[in-house]
């Protein structure tokens, strides 16, 4: 043991071994992954994280190694000398260093292990619970050392691109006040100040605002944020931002530094180069309400079609067409209450086209995937040969004007089978995005996750600035009241601010929102409308931003900025199913360490010497 490490120095990786290195004298280190006694001989297969080598113990080469190897166990911690002979004949070629092995001439036991809970291993059938609760057992896999050193090389990928386009990476604090709006925060008590909390960051926004009223010009940071959100498999309650903000600058130049660093990215994490699909490596961009109408979001996957489309206008000439679910609207046109420039309630229709051969019994399980989002139902029909509809109840109320209408306008043909959502705008959409997708990989046209080796990406831009506020009442800022509306709505703010559009805009990758941003807004006459707009006072909005809004009067320049989801874009580049398989050391669904037991109960005294009380609520 004593010549190893101090003497005997690592001269190679266990997978770096090849066919040039025969008869050269090697030094390894890694975990038993496999042991195999020949009768005379003893194979073991040692593993580091560059993967896995043979190596032989032969009794005649020295008795005392020869037992060692016997007496080793899976996950037992040795150091090999030796030489690297050829394989011959018995060469694997599923192996990279399957040409070759090592004949121990020394080894020693650094240390032993216990029988693992499960298999280290690929393509293991544990549940994830307990691959959690021993993570660091499940990050010796290789397959989850591969995903954890592709995110390791995406880190350093995005440091040398910002560097090299001359960004200054600084830090911004974790510990802040709470401030009202965006996401849920942690709070964290004050020991020094009773009765005071910190929130933790949600992202480092309005300071890395501030760095660009301190000058620093072009800024960004690899930074932790943490949300108390609703779980999904796109979401974590600690997860890491490439922050980026930007004086001087409008969306084309932020555009250009994400898309150079999205090149490198593909380039060097999978060898794919997007500028074939993408010429210059410039994105496509679509418009947030062409993106609604045809997805039904905003982050929408172009891998396939399954359009949406809008049929209320139809249903609205139509008179609701003998459709009870389709009166409400076709009342509210009548009655000239509805507008089709701000609609609160619509129709749409999407096609589930012939060749995917949909059985009843398939529209039922879609009725009832539909109604686990909220939906009332799924009304649907079959198109028969002549255009009629059949094996609905649609058949016999739909007036033959506004079925003809609508075949037409979703270009129908026989066997395909039209699906339909009517009610608040927002519902229908989501319902009928969700559909699109889940229609999608029943119908094989995207696999159930992963890429299927196609990349899609594009920017959705100009979103409207507000979005209604609680109970369908007044506006709220969609994003946060920060951001730039277009020039050309400034008169909106006063007299329409629904149709007020902004320079936000989202980066989507196969139809997850990877990364989002905006031009912020430094004018203070213009932040004095928007404020007007939610109804915000100057006193109430100093009070809620204050110091950003007294920042912003000590010679801001023109600013915007950026930030993509590190975890989702690893997700995505390493074709995990979740965010958890690309974070080191994750939460579950409900937000557990398994592994620390975190969260838990703490004592009595250490409430009281944060002057914290905890009330139980049934
Ligand atoms: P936003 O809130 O859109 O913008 O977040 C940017 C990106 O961060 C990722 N993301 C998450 N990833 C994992 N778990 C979560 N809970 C989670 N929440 C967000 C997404 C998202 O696109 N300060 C602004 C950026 C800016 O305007 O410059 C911001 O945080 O990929």
């Amino acid at each position: 043991m004593a010549r190893f490490i101090d003497e005997l120095k690592r001269t190679h990786r266990c997978g770096e071994l090849r066919e040039e290195m025969i008869d050269q004298e090697v030094v390894v280190f890694g975990w038993v992954h496999s042991r195999r006694d020949h009768g005379g001989c003893i194979f073991i297969d040692l593993r580091d994280k560059t993967g896995l080598v043979q190596v032989v113990f032969e009794p005649s080469v020295d008795q005392r190694i020869f037992e060692l190897a016997d007496a080793a166990r899976s996950q037992w911690v040795l150091g090999i000398a030796g030489k690297v002979r050829d394989r011959g004949e018995m060469r694997n070629d599923k192996l990279d260093t399957g040409a070759v092995e090592i004949v121990a001439a020394e080894a020693t036991v650094f240390n032993r292990s216990e029988t693992p809970p499960f298999e280290i291993e690929d393509g293991i059938e544990t549940g994830e619970d307990k691959r959690l609760q021993y993570r660091y057992l499940d990050l010796r896999r290789p397959e989850v050392q591969k995903t954890m050193l592709a995110r390791s090389q995406m880190m350093a990928i995005t440091r040398e691109h910002f560097v090299s386009e001359d960004f200054v990476e600084l830090e911004t604090p974790f510990m802040l006040k709470y401030t009202p709006g965006g996401a849920r925060n942690f709070l964290v008590p004050s020991r020094l100040q009773p009765g005071a909390f910190y929130a933790l960051a949600e992202s480092p926004q309005l300071f890395k605002q501030l760095l660009m009223v301190a000058g620093y010009d072009k800024y960004f940071q690899i930074v932790r944020c943490f949300r108390d959100e609703d779980p999904r498999i796109d979401r974590q309650p600690e997860f890491t931002q490439i922050d980026v903000e930007m004086s001087f600058v409008n969306e084309d130049d932020i555009f250009g530094t994400i898309e150079r660093l999205l090149v490198a990215m593909f380039k060097r994490v999978l060898g794919v180069d997007i500028t074939e699909h993408y010429p210059g490596g410039k994105l496509p961009r679509m418009g947030f309400e062409e993106s609604m109408r045809r997805f039904g979001n905003d982050k929408p996957d172009l891998r396939f079609g399954l359009e949406h489309t809008d049929l209320t206008e139809l249903v609205c000439q139509h008179d609701g067409g003998g459709v009870p679910f389709f009166a409400p609207i076709a009342d509210k046109f009548k009655s000239g209450e509805y507008r089709f420039d701000l609609p609160e309630e619509i129709v749409k229709a999407l096609v589930i086209p012939a060749s995917a051969n949909f059985s009843r019994a398939d529209g039922d399980k879609l009725e009832k995937y539909v109604r686990s989002m909220g939906a009332g139902g799924l009304a649907r029909a079959k198109v028969g040969d002549d255009g009629a509809w059949t094996q609905s109840p649609l058949t016999k109320m739909i007036d033959d004007g506004l079925r003809v209408a609508i075949n037409e306008a979703v270009g129908a043909k026989p066997g395909d089978i039209i699906c339909f959502q009517s009610g608040p705008t927002d519902r229908v959409h989501t319902i009928m995005a969700n559909l699109r997708v889940h229609i999608a990989k029943r119908m094989g046209l995207i696999p159930e996750s992963g890429s299927g080796g196609e990349w899609n990406l594009l920017w959705i831009v100009d979103p409207p600035l507000f979005e209604r506020g609680e109970n369908g009442k007044g506006w709220v800022a969609a994003h946060h009241p920060f951001t730039r509306p277009h020039d050309s709505c400034l008169e909106l703010l006063a007299s329409d601010p629904g149709k007020v559009l902004c320079h936000r805009y989202d980066v989507v990758l196969n139809g997850f929102e990877i990364g989002g941003g905006s031009i912020r807004l430094h004018d203070p006459e213009v932040q004095q409308k928007v404020f007007a707009a939610v109804g915000l006072s100057q006193e109430e909005a100093e009070q809620k931003f204050g110091f950003l809004l007294e920042a912003l009067r000590y010679g801001a320049p023109p600013h915007g900025g950026i930030a993509i989801g590190m975890d989702r874009l690893s997700m995505l580049l390493t074709e995990s199913e979740t965010i958890r398989d690309v974070i080191p050391f994750p939460k579950t669904q409900r937000f557990n360490d398994l592994l620390t037991g975190a969260p838990a109960a703490v004592d009595a005294e250490q409430l009281l010497e944060l002057h914290v009380a905890t009330i139980k609520r049934d």
